[in-house]
C-alpha cells in the first residue's frame, strides 16, 4: 500500500462524512453533529453520531467507529482500495500510482510495537544468558517459580549504555527513543534507558508489550538510584490508562467475580505465583478515573489492597476521592487494610496465601473507610473540631454526583457524626406529655403562610417546567410526611430551578416547623388548586394504596433530580471534546445511556398508570 498518511488525511479533509453517510442513512442534525439509528446494530433510539469536524462516526451503543473509508468498507462492504478510489473521485483527488520502492520502505518501517516486542525478546534472552546470573538468583530468592518467571516475562537489561542499541540495530534511533527505550539529552549521544535492571514487560489489554518497568538488583550498592524505573509515556503507553497485569487478570476476574488492586508490580506477581491471578497494579501513580472505569468493566466492586500504614491509607483515600464523583448504583470500591508495613507479597511470604485470602474475604466498605479515615484525622475536643469533621464529611458527600447515592451517604455519615460527636446522654427523668397529647386530641391544624401558599399555587398552576415537576409538588402536598425524606434532593432542585424554588423551600420549611407526623394532610392541601384530574402519575389518584404511592413519589423525586444533573453532566462532557476527545466520548456514551434509562423509568409511570386504570375499570 503506497498511500501516505498525509495523502489519506487530505482525502479525509476534503470529504464530507455526513454527505457520504447520508446517502444510505437518514441523518438528523444534533447540535454540531448528526445522529441516526445505528446501522451496525439493532436499535430504536439513535445512538449513532456523525461528526464532520472530526471526520468520524461513533456509535455509543455498539462502539462502531470510523472515518469515511471505514464507513464504505464496513457498511457498504467495499474493498479498501475501492473505497479510497470512490472518495478520491468525489474529492477530485488523484490516487497515487503504487511505487514499488515506497511500498518496500513502508513495509520495512516497523511499528513501535515491533520495537517493544523485540526489546522484550532481548531482555528475556539476557536473563537466560551469562549476564543474567545475578538477576536469576534474585528471582530465586524472591520465591518466584520458573513458570511465573516465564509467564510474567521477566528479563534483564545489562549495564552497557549502548547494548540495546546494538541488539536492536535494525530499528532507527528515533524509533528507539520514541518507544522510550533510549534517552536523548541535548546533542549528546543517546543511551539506553534501562541498565543493570531486572525487567518487567507492561502489556496493553490485548496482551501486546507497550512499556517496561525495571527493578534495581542491588539497592545497597546504588542507594541513590530509584528502586523502579518505568518507561515514560509514549504513543503506546499512557500510565494513567494502563493497569499492570490487566490482560491476564481480566479473564481470571470474570471467573472468580473478584478483582484486586495492589500497589506494586511485584505484589500482583506474588499473588499470581500463589494462585490468585486476578490482581492488577497502577503504575507508580494514584489510581486514575480511567483506571477505576477499567476496573468497573470487570467487576462491580474491585478490592483495593493497600498497606495498613499512613502512606497506604492515604493512597486508599486518594483512590476513594477519585471514585466518589463516579459512584453509580451497585458500583463501588472496597478496601482491605494490610498489617502495617506489609505489602501483599510480604503477607504471603510471612503468613502464607491463606492469610491474604482471609483478609480479602473481609474488605471494608468505601463508606466505612472514609468514615474511619476522617474520624481518625484529628481529635474532637472543641466545637471547632466537630465543625471541621462535619465539613470534611460534607465535602466528600458533595463530590458525589449521583443524587441517590449522595443523599444516602449524607444521611449515613451525618448519623455517624452525630452519634460520635454528641454521644447520647444518660436518659432524662420521665416527664408526662402535655394534656392534649395524653388525651389523644388532634393538635390545631397548622397553616401555611400566605406567601408559601402563593408560591405553591403558582408552581402547581404551571410555573413548574413540566408535568413531572408539578406532579411531584402535588405529591408532596398530598404526602407531607415524605418531604423530609427527600430533603437533600429537594433543596438541590430548589437551588437549580428558580420556577419551583420558592415552592419547594416553603414545603421544606413547613415540614420542619409543623409536626407533620401527627397532622392530617388536609391542612396543607386546603386552599391549593387540585392537581390536574388526568395525570400520568397514579400516586395523585384517590384511593391508591398509600404505601405504593409514597414509593412512586420517591421514584418521581429521584427522576426529577437526576435528569437536570445528567443533562448538565452531558453538556459538560460534550464541551470537553476538544481537550479530551476519548474521555469525552466515553463519558458522553455513559451519560446518554443513563439518560435513556431515565426516560425508560419515566415511561414506566405511564404504563403503570394505564394498567392501574384498566384494573379499576373492570
Ligand atoms: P514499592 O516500593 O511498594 O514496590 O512500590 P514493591 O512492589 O513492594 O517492590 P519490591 O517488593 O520492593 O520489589 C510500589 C510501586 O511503586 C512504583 C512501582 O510501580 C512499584 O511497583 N515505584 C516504586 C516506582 O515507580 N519507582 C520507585 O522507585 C519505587
Ligand atoms: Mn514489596
Amino acid at each position: 500500500m503506497a498511500l501516505s498518511p498525509q495523502w489519506l488525511d487530505e482525502l479525509r479533509m476534503r470529504t464530507s462524512l455526513s454527505a457520504v453517510v447520508g446517502r444510505t442513512l437518514r441523518l438528523t442534525k444534533a447540535g454540531r453533529e448528526f445522529k441516526a439509528c445505528c446501522p451496525f446494530h439493532n436499535e430504536k433510539t439513535p445512538s449513532f453520531y456523525v461528526n464532520d469536524e472530526k471526520g468520524f462516526y461513533h456509535c455509543f451503543g455498539c462502539e462502531a467507529h470510523g472515518d469515511a473509508i471505514r464507513w464504505l468498507t464496513d457498511q457498504r462492504g467495499l474493498p479498501f482500495m475501492d473505497a479510497v478510489k470512490e472518495l478520491a473521485a468525489e474529492a477530485g483527488m488523484e490516487v497515487p500510482v503504487p511505487d514499488p520502492q515506497a511500498a518496500r520502505r513502508a513495509e520495512q518501517r516497523a511499528s513501535l510495537h515491533d520495537v517493544t516486542a523485540a526489546a522484550q525478546d532481548w531482555f528475556e534472552s539476557n536473563l537466560r544468558g551469562a549476564d543474567g546470573v545475578q538477576a536469576r538468583s534474585y528471582l530465586g530468592r524472591r520465591g518466584f517459580s520458573e513458570a511465573t518467571v516465564r509467564e510474567f516475562g521477566f528479563g534483564y537489561a545489562p549495564e552497557d549504555r549502548q547494548a540495546l542499541k546494538r541488539a536492536l540495530g535494525r530499528f532507527e534511533e528515533p524509533m528507539l527513543i520514541e518507544a522510550g527505550m533510549r534517552i536523548m539529552v541535548e546533542d549528546k549521544e543517546p543511551y539506553d534507558r534501562f541498565r543493570s535492571r531486572l525487567m518487567l514487560p507492561i502489556h496493553d489489554t490485548r496482551g501486546r508489550v507497550i512499556a517496561f518497568g525495571g527493578r534495581i538488583l542491588d539497592s545497597e550498592a546504588n542507594p541513590n538510584a530509584p528502586k523502579y524505573l518505568n518507561s515514560p509515556d509514549t504513543p503506546l503507553f499512557d500510565k494513567g490508562r494502563t493497569l499492570y497485569n490487566l490482560h491476564r487478570a481480566a479473564p481470571a476476574a470474570r471467573q472468580s467475580g473478584r478483582m484486586i488492586v495492589v500497589e506494586g508490580y511485584m505484589d500482583a506477581i506474588a499473588l499470581a505465583n500463589a494462585g490468585i491471578r486476578e490482581a492488577v497494579a497502577p503504575l507508580g501513580t494514584a489510581l486514575t478515573e480511567n483506571q477505576i472505569e477499567l476496573l468497573w468493566r470487570q467487576v462491580e466492586r474491585p478490592i483495593l489492597c493497600f498497606d495498613g500504614d499512613k502512606a497506604g491509607q492515604r493512597a486508599a483515600m486518594r483512590a476513594i476521592s477519585r471514585a466518589l464523583p463516579m459512584l453509580r448504583p451497585a458500583h463501588s470500591l472496597v478496601i482491605v487494610r494490610l498489617p502495617t508495613g506489609m505489602d501483599p507479597d510480604d503477607v504471603i511470604r510471612d503468613q502464607g496465601v491463606g492469610a491474604i485470602e482471609q483478609l480479602l474475604a473481609q474488605p471494608a466498605s468505601l463508606l466505612d473507610t472514609l468514615w474511619d479515615f476522617e474520624k481518625a484525622a484529628s481529635p474532637l475536643n472543641s466545637p471547632e473540631d466537630k465543625a471541621g469533621l462535619k465539613a470534611r464529611l460534607l465535602d466528600h458527600v458533595d463530590s458525589i454526583q449521583h443524587p441517590d447515592i449522595r443523599a444516602l451517604y449524607k444521611r449515613e455519615l451525618l448519623e455517624r457524626f452525630s452519634a460520635y460527636a454528641f454521644p447520647p446522654r444518660p436518659p432524662r427523668e420521665f416527664r408526662p406529655r402535655s394534656e392534649w397529647q395524653k388525651g389523644g386530641f388532634k393538635p390545631p391544624a397548622p397553616s401555611l403562610s400566605p406567601e408559601a401558599r402563593d408560591s405553591l399555587t403558582r408552581a402547581m398552576a404551571g410555573g413548574a417546567r413540566d408535568s413531572l415537576t408539578r406532579a411531584v409538588i402535588a405529591g408532596l402536598v398530598k404526602f407531607p410526611d415524605q418531604i423530609l425524606r427527600h430533603e437533600d434532593a429537594l433543596s438541590d432542585l430548589a437551588r437549580r430551578d428558580q420556577n419551583v424554588g420558592p415552592a419547594l423551600d416553603s414545603l421544606l420549611e413547613a415540614a420542619e416547623t409543623l409536626d407533620l407526623s401527627t397532622q392530617s394532610t388536609i391542612s396543607l392541601e386546603r386552599g391549593l388548586p387540585a392537581p390536574p384530574a388526568k395525570t400520568l402519575f397514579a400516586f395523585l389518584d384517590e384511593g391508591i394504596d398509600p404505601g405504593d404511592a409514597r414509593e412512586d413519589l420517591a421514584e418521581a423525586v429521584s427522576l426529577l433530580v437526576e435528569r437536570p444533573a445528567l443533562e448538565s453532566a452531558l453538556a459538560e462532557a460534550t464541551a470537553r471534546f476538544e481537550r479530551d476527545p476519548e474521555g469525552s466520548i466515553a463519558d458522553q456514551g455513559r451519560l446518554r445511556e443513563r439518560l435513556l434509562a431515565l426516560n425508560e423509568r419515566l415511561k414506566r409511570f405511564g404504563r403503570r398508570k394505564a394498567a392501574a386504570d384498566g384494573e379499576s375499570d373492570t
